[in-house]
């Protein structure tokens, strides 16, 4: 047994100690996969202790690696839409647009989308390759199509599948339209997180497949989903738990923030829903249900932290900020972003704050709405 096949081998081992690999099936798939194939071109790490977030690559020749090619973490290897690390000497602080998904959440996610022998499967965000070769080392390549909105990065992809053997379909383009030609699918799985499900997808799927994706919003909370479509065209399901998070697929990030509205125009009240709930993850969720359109950034001002929600097209705010041993809230613009936020907290603490892992999803007409059972 080789260096690499040995890392595969304890790759699997801890991923099925830790219950994200569960079956026979799919551990044979990790091990025959070689991810650090998919990695030869490098991946970015960040440099400790800078702020904000800066990158440096590690190019195949580092110490370490191989193994770390095989370390149950998520590895950048695109920054800023273009940059990959042979394009950089020294480190960078722009966002990562793609990457080698952490392994355990990769076959926790194959793991959700309960694949059969002979089931057809379109994955969205081909990114490496390492989860489309997965894909086709469980299922056999002609079963499995890939799309990827980054041409660059889907060349990559197509040259490291070939090297070790793998033949998809692989398509340029944005996958929130699916790629119709090769439909109906049993399966789809997402790889970026999307803010609500296209109904391409839906009509791609057939009756009774499944649609396994995360839905993030611009708070940046977000879950994994599995959905069933419907006959009637529809899909429902629920959220699976696990805090899983992805990078947006890119037609649905967010806006710039471009200029501020003065934000000491206003009204100002009291307020029991305090910012200090933008650090629950599930309270978080419910806020972007309530305000999808509205991000956060955190200001200091007048020798406090003013967290300020601000939905960049409408220019509708809200800056948050403690007030002694309460809150305080001044808004403005046409609609009040935190009466909303507070409605929809008041209605979740009600029910009890249930868990994300007990809330349902379900779409129709192209209408995706996520609730929690009363
Ligand atoms: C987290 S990476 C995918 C990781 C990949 N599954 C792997 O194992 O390497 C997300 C990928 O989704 C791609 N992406 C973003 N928006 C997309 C879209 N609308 N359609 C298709 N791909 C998209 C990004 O370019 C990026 O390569």
């Amino acid at each position: 047994m080789n260096d690499d096949q040995a890392l595969r081998r304890k790759m699997a081992d801890a991923l099925e100690a830790a219950g994200k690999l569960q079956s026979p099936a799919w551990r044979r798939a990790v091990e025959a996969v070689p991810r650090h194939e998919f990695l030869r071109g490098g991946f970015f790490e960040t440099v400790p202790g800078v702020s904000p977030t800066s990158w440096a690559p590690v190019m195949p020749d580092a110490p370490g690696w191989l193994e770390r090619c095989y370390a149950d973490e998520s590895l950048v290897t695109q920054i800023a839409g273009t940059i990959v690390p042979g394009d950089l000497e020294g480190r960078i602080s722009r966002a990562p647009t793609s990457s080698s998904t952490m392994p355990g959440l990769v076959v926790r996610m194959d793991e959700d989308l309960l694949v059969e022998d002979g089931m057809r499967v379109l994955e969205i965000g081909t990114g490496t390759g390492y989860s489309t070769a997965l894909l086709c080392e469980r299922l056999g390549e002609d079963l499995v199509t890939s799309v990827e909105v980054d041409a660059d990065v889907a060349m990559r992809a197509r040259n490291a599948l070939a090297a070790v053997g793998y033949h998809p379909e692989l398509v340029v383009g944005d996958g929130l339209a699916g790629h119709k030609d090769g439909a109906p699918y049993d399966r789809l799985i997402a790889t970026c997180g999307i803010t609500t499900i296209p109904q391409a997808w839906i009509e791609q799927v057939r009756p009774g497949g499944l649609i396994v994706a995360t839905v993030c919003g611009w708070l940046y909370s977000s879950e994994l989903a599995r959905l069933t479509v419907q006959r009637d065209g529809t899909a429902t399901g629920r959220l699976l738990g696990g805090q899983i998070s992805f990078m947006l697929a890119r037609p649905q990030s967010p806006p710039p923030l471009g200029m501020l509205p003065d934000l000491d125009a206003g009204e100002e009240r009291p307020t029991t829903v305090g910012a200090d709930l933008l650090g629950d993850w599930t309270a978080r969720f419910v806020m972007q249900l309530a305000t999808p359109r509205v991000q956060r950034l955190d200001l200091p001002r007048n020798g406090r932290t003013e967290h300020v929600l601000l939905d960049v097209d409408a220019g509708a705010w809200a800056a948050v900020y403690a007030d002694g041993a309460g809150w305080l809230v001044r808004q403005g613009g046409p609609y009040r972003v935190w009466d909303l936020v507070e409605e929809r907290i008041g209605l979740w603490q009600v029910a009890g704050q249930p868990d994300l892992s007990e809330f349902r999803i379900s779409v129709a007409d192209g209408q995706q709405t996520v609730f929690w059972p009363s």
